[in-house]
């Protein structure tokens, strides 16, 4: 089956081709537009995603050597995100549907980040753990089968990727803020400042990380430490510990062996190299870096599947900025 996915969720236009699982093409689109506001101005994102759209569709129609007319269905973000731009997105991919007679199936965002893993490694087999770390969610999930999934933990506050970005913001250095912390910190110390490991004393598989951007600040105002690159090896090391610390507790308490990280966050490489280490003996698999942050492809991805599966959309259906995963 050939799927168009369409993704635009926040502040990336995507969208790709999926033909019996693989993907042909994939473009993605990230809005510089937003760099000068510090963050995501809305609005702004919903007209460039309207700008874009048409263009890349056909672009990824060529890159693919598909036409038009070879689509047997559209995969599309239904949720959650920003009410606007998701709304830029379902109503081109209705339109385009409705134009070609063949169905569409509206994807959660949430969902298509766990289903990279599969496009990185086809062997992949269910049930394994996945920790979801994105600009928006820090999720610990136990996931069962293709829409069986079990919340384990989740933050009480703000997300991984939104401490990188918010830290960022502190430390002068621009949206988004993980690549850049992530930069800072090559040269840095990360043992330089003992952040705060919040929600670390009782094993349980909550998260809390609005604290440690006030310790920043602190920090930061106290000038007590020069080197910026310290305070952002240091900062990112709490981060990192926290959410590498409770996957292993969660994949020790459920006795599974495979894990799956998803969501911006998974593109950090002290992620990567502390998990690889923290957990040796365990399947632990992470999207490749392309995958990591939003694109379509896992949405066509994801899309295929479901569509195998008898499933599609009204053509009414809407868009849910909250949605949640189960
Ligand atoms: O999944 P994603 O692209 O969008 C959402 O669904 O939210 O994730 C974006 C988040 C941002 O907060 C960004 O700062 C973070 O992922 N991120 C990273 C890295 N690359 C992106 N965080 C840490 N290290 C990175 N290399
Ligand atoms: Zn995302």
């Amino acid at each position: 089956m050939i799927v168009l996915g369409i993704e635009t969720s926040c502040d990336e236009t995507a969208t790709a081709i999926c033909k019996d699982g693989e993907i042909l093409s994939s473009i993605t689109s990230t809005q510089q537009i937003h760099k000068e506001y510090g963050g995501v101005v809305p609005e702004i994102a919903s007209r460039e995603h309207d700008k874009l759209l048409n263009k890349m569709v056909f672009d990824t129609l060529n890159e693919a050597k598909i036409s038009l007319s070879n689509l047997e269905g559209i995969a599309v973000t239904q949720g959650p995100g920003l009410m606007g731009t998701l709304l830029s997105g379902v109503c081109f991919a209705k339109g385009l549907s409705q134009g070609l007679n063949i169905p569409i199936i509206g994807i959660n965002h949430l969902e298509a980040h766990i289903y990279a893993n599969f496009l990185s490694e086809p062997n992949l087999k269910f049930p394994f753990i996945c920790l979801l770390v994105s600009g928006g969610h820090t999720q610990l999930w136990f996931v069962e089968n293709l829409g069986k999934y079990l919340m384990l933990g989740e933050t009480r506050d703000d997300a991984a990727g939104e401490a990188f970005d918010k830290g960022a913001r502190i430390l002068g250095l621009k949206y988004p803020g993980g690549p850049e912390i992530e930069k800072m910190a090559e040269k840095g110390n990360q043992y330089a400042i003992n952040f705060p490991r919040p929600l670390m004393k009782q094993k349980n598989f909550e998260f809390s990380f609005s604290g440690l951007k006030t310790s920043l600040l602190y920090c930061i105002n106290e000038n007590k430490i020069k080197n910026t690159s310290d305070i952002a090896a240091s900062y990112q090391f709490a981060i990192i510990e926290v959410l590498s610390t409770k996957l292993k507790w969660a994949v020790e308490e459920m006795d599974c062996h495979t894990c799956v990280i998803a969501g911006g966050v998974a593109a950090n490489k002290l992620l990567r190299s502390y998990l690889k280490d923290l957990l040796p003996n365990h399947n632990v698999i992470f999207p490749k870096m392309s995958l990591c942050t939003d694109n379509a492809a896992m949405i066509a991805y994801l899309g295929e599947i479901y569509f195998n599966n008898h499933h599609v959309s009204e053509i009414d259906f809407q868009v849910f900025p909250n949605m949640r995963l189960a």
